[in-house]
């Protein structure tokens, strides 16, 4: 049995009544029951730790000595990125995109030769890791592929994520059918496990 290490990352505004924080519960559960002595971390960014990226901050990304909390913070937030396995982001749709605060952490892990380098012919340094996305939104998806999950992706395989997996719950504006939908994302949670 091989040892893993999950980090969770919420998004989501809401914690009563949140479709994606109720699949990524959800999702833990049946992972746990998996993969027995794995660890699981977990990271609310509701918490208000990850601030906007400023000047000074960006200046010491590129190497000036500045000393900047959110700075540490970025190192810090790399360093917990290397040493996992598995990433679930639970993410809600936000205005066509991904909320501001799963964008503020992007902003901060995404970082010339931490995470990406412009010396490979392909960026992303942070490899073998897996991803999952656990994406909801109020209204129909009608493309393939939402706003969110293309943005995610994108991201993601910028910085050496390319094994991703995205469940999209759409449709929670609709009250009477979002209880089914709820099972059938739960099923399609257990059969990707499963695989
Ligand atoms: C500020 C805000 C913006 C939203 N923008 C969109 C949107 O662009 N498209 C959409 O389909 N739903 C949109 N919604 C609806 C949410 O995506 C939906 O309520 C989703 O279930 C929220 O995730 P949660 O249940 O995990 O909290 C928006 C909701 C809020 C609060």
């Amino acid at each position: 049995m091989k040892y893993t290490t999950l980090l969770r990352i919420d998004s989501s505004l809401r914690i009563e009544g949140s479709y994606s924080r109720c699949l990524g519960d959800f999702f833990i559960q049946q992972w746990e029951e998996r993969n027995p002595i794995s660890t699981v971390r977990s990271r609310d960014l509701l918490d208000n730790e990850i601030g906007h990226l400023d000047q000074k901050t960006l200046e010491g990304f590129l190497g000036k000595p500045h000393r900047s909390s959110l700075l540490e913070l970025s190192d810090k937030l790399i360093d917990e990125l290397y040493h996992i396995d598995v990433l679930l982001i639970t993410v809600p749709m936000y205005n066509f995109g991904i909320p501001s605060r799963l964008k503020s952490y992007f902003d901060l892990v995404v970082r010339h030769e931490k995470t990406y380098s412009t010396k490979n012919s392909t960026p992303g340094l942070l490899n073998n890791k897996k991803a999952y996305i656990i994406c909801s939104m109020g209204g129909q998806n009608t493309g393939e592929k939402n706003l969110v999950e293309m943005q995610l992706r994108r991201i993601l395989s910028y910085i050496g994520i390319t094994d991703v997996h995205c469940f999209t719950m759409d449709g929670t504006a609709d009250q009477k059918r979002v209880q089914a939908k709820v099972m059938t994302k739960k099923n399609e949670i257990i059969q990707q496990l499963n695989q």
